[in-house]
């Protein structure tokens, strides 16, 4: 990273980086699972794992993640669909797609070893810049700066900078203050307290609102604070703007007379909004949806609570209608597949979906599957 210019360098805050290690030691995160290692794998995983996502997610995810791959190699080599089902309900599916392909470079450009410094990191799939920073900081001790969105609230305070964060000019101006602060001199314990002081410092006390400043080991040297201005940072002008749109969910379930319900799921295209999962049949409208089935069918389909779910870029609406089908039927669109509603598990599916079919089970069933008392 190119350093600061200089007169921003000279206006920094002298002891943020000493004051925020001690900090770290003693009131920082210190029993979460992916800490006290330096080996990149770990360290990569749940980095992505945590971009876009709560810490408390992530802890139901990652041992059984890393259970079932180990190591670079063992990810590398299995099945998107393995994959994919693992990663199901993480959201931001991108992410998964991009870790299976990130491990496949791994094994087979770079030996099965993740190239040590931020630079080279940030050259594979799916890690970004602050990504690349944590694991070259967290494994290597590399003195480099994170920067990602908790961090950029911090030092937009800390410096009462008021450049617009949803400017890239602005945030790759932040970026190099955020490395002229990286302590001088730093053993590798100490890029690592740095490092997830930060972190821990956005998510625990300068939250984005409310946040605890009576609380803060840098307070005394935070510019916003000072002038009780706290609330205002970071700047940003721009929103990010979400489209509303319905989506038709087709439930088409089948009950076996062995009990067993089977659900019709097609896999979603490879490109756009949960790419290459499996999913219901979707139509944009009621009237597409319709058109698919035959006038006894439509008799049939039952209309069920609608859900909305937030993606980026998108507020859908997702409107279920339940269609049940006999033992015989044999498939209700093309291109699907009947799934058994205890192989789910197995196939990657958006949690929502998951969620909602595992809901429709019948109130008899549900009874009756009860553990005896
Ligand atoms: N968010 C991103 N990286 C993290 C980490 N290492 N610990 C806690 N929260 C995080």
């Amino acid at each position: 990273m190119s350093g600061p210019p200089v007169g921003a360098r000279a206006d920094l805050p002298d002891g943020f980086a000493a004051e925020l290690i001690a900090w770290q030691r003693v009131h920082g995160r210190s029993g979460l699972p992916w800490q006290h290692t330096r080996d990149p794998y770990v360290v990569w995983l749940s980095e992505v794992m945590l971009q876009q996502t709560q810490v408390s997610t992530v802890l139901a995810y990652f041992p059984r993640f890393l259970l079932r791959f180990p190591d670079v190699r063992s990810l590398a080599s299995a099945s998107s669909d393995e994959v994919m089902a693992l990663w199901s309900g993480l959201g931001y599916y991108s992410r998964a797609r991009n870790l299976h392909r990130c491990a496949q470079v791994v094994v087979a450009e770079h030996g099965g070893l993740f190239p040590r410094s931020a630079r080279d990191l940030a050259l594979l799939p799916g890690i970004g810049e602050s990504t690349a920073a944590a694991i070259a900081a967290f494994c290597h001790g590399e003195r480099i700066s994170i920067l990602d969105g908790n961090v950029r609230r911090v030092l937009s305070r800390l410096l009462a900078y008021s450049g617009d964060m949803s400017q890239a000019t602005a945030q790759k101006a932040l970026g190099s203050l955020a490395q002229a602060l990286v302590p001088k001199v730093a053993s590798g314990d100490d890029m690592t307290a740095y490092t997830q002081g930060l972190m821990d410092l956005g998510a625990t006390v300068c939250t984005r609102s409310r946040p605890l400043c009576e609380r803060c080991p840098v307070s005394a040297l935070c510019r916003a604070r000072a002038a009780g201005t706290v609330e205002q940072f970071p700047v940003k002008t721009r929103k990010i703007q979400r489209r509303h749109e319905t989506w038709w969910l087709l439930l088409a379930r089948r009950l076996q007379a062995s009990g067993q319900i089977h659900w019709w799921l097609q896999r979603r295209p490879s490109h756009g909004i949960w790419a290459g999962l499996f999913c219901v049949p979707v139509f944009d409208s009621d009237t597409n949806l319709m058109d698919t089935l035959d006038a006894v069918q439509r008799d049939k389909l039952r209309l069920l609570e609608p859900i909305s779910h937030s993606l980026t870029h998108r507020e859908l609406r997702l409107q279920p209608m339940l269609l049940d089908f006999d033992e015989q039927d044999a498939g209700v669109v093309s291109n699907g597949q009947w799934v058994p509603e205890n192989a789910l598990d197995a196939h990657g599916m958006p949690a929502p979906l998951r969620a909602l079919l595992l809901a429709q089970r019948p109130a008899e069933r549900l009874q009756g599957s009860e553990p005896a008392r």
